[in-house]
C-alpha cells in the first residue's frame, strides 16, 4: 500500500556532511521524494514534533539537539514507506543499531541519532500536517 512518512535528516546530518549519501539510500529504495526541504526549526516546533515526548527526561537535550542547526524535511512517498523508512533508519540507539542501517553504520549515540522517521500512518498524517502543511 503506498504511504507517505515524513523523513528528517537531524542537524547531526547536516553538521557531519552526510545529507547526500543518507538520502541516496532512500532514493536508492525506490522512495520519491515528495517534499523536501532545509529548515532551522523552532523551539516551539520542536515541541509540536516531539509532543509525545516534552515531559520526558530526555526531552530537553533532545529539543537543544534539533533546534541547534538546520535540518532537512522531507515526505517521501512508497509502497508500506512508514516501516521501510524505520527499517533504513535502523534501532533508535545508534549503539546497538544494525549494521547497513543509516544509524548502525554512522551513529554512537541514542541521542545524535541523525534520522527520524514517522512511527505510524497515524503519526506520519500527524507530523506531515506540521512540516509540509501545504501537502
Ligand atoms: P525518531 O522519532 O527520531 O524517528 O526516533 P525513534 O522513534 O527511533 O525514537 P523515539 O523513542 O521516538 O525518540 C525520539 C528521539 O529522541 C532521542 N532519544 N533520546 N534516552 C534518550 O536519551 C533518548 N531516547 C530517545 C533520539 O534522538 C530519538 O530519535
Ligand atoms: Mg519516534
Amino acid at each position: 500500500m503506498t504511504q507517505r512518512t515524513l523523513l528528517l535528516l537531524k542537524p547531526d546530518t547536516v553538521r557531519r556532511r552526510l545529507v547526500g549519501q543518507v538520502l541516496a539510500r532512500f532514493e536508492q529504495k525506490g522512495l520519491t521524494i515528495v517534499a523536501m526541504e532545509q529548515r532551522t526549526i523552532t523551539v516551539e516546533q520542536a515541541d509540536r514534533h516531539y509532543a509525545e515526548h516534552v515531559e520526558r527526561d530526555f526531552y530537553p537535550p533532545l529539543r537543544d539537539f534539533v533546534t541547534s542547526g538546520p535540518l532537512v524535511a522531507l515526505v517521501v512517498e512508497g509502497d508500506e514507506a512508514v516501516d521501510v523508512v524505520r527499517a533504513l533508519n535502523g534501532a533508535t540507539d545508534g549503539r546497538k543499531a544494525a549494521p547497513g542501517t543509516v544509524r548502525g553504520d554512522w551513529s554512537l549515540s541514542n541521542r545524535e541519532n541523525l534520522v527520524h522517521g514517522s512511527d505510524s500512518p497515524e503519526s506520519a498524517t500527524r507530523e506531515i500536517a506540521i512540516w509540509f502543511p501545504d501537502l
